[in-house]
């Protein structure tokens, strides 16, 4: 099972972009949330809420993202999307076993979800994070 904080923000997380970082930190709220339910053995419905809750923000933020992206042409767009759709694709799956009472399941979105983040936003969301400042540096807007 599970232990200590999957989902403890640090600044090594920031992406340098304070929309997409408050984005970032509210899905590691809500992973940290789900992780304490879980831990404190909360009924179904509760873990439920909080997928729910979850599934929602992630996907308006990888959207936020595909909007940003697309906006400025990126080059590595197809690849990150790629990523953002793996991950809704496995997330749903899970969420759907967990509607389904699967007592394991919970636990697994857990930790897919703490190692995915780590991964694309040291990665993929970092680059993206790089290219979208360069961006704005010589752009003074941008459609979001
Ligand atoms: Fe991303
Ligand atoms: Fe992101």
């Amino acid at each position: 099972m599970v232990c200590m904080s999957l989902f403890k923000w640090t600044n090594a997380h920031s992406v340098y972009l304070p929309e997409i970082d408050a984005e970032h930190r509210a899905i590691y709220r809500l992973g940290d949330e789900l992780h304490k339910a879980l831990l404190a053995g909360a009924n179904p419905a509760a873990l439920q809420s909080i997928v729910v809750n979850l599934l929602e923000s992630a996907e308006q933020h990888f959207r936020h993202e595909e909007r940003l992206m697309r906006a400025i042409h990126y080059t590595g767009f197809a690849w990150h999307k790629h990523q953002h759709d793996a991950a809704r694709k496995r997330v749903k799956a899970l969420a759907k076993r967990i509607d389904a009472g699967d007592s394991v399941a919970a636990g697994e979105l857990l930790k897919f979800l703490s190692d995915w983040l780590r991964d694309h936003l040291g990665v993929a969301d970092r680059m993206m994070g790089a290219r979208l400042r360069n961006y704005l540096r010589f752009n003074t807007s941008l459609a979001s």
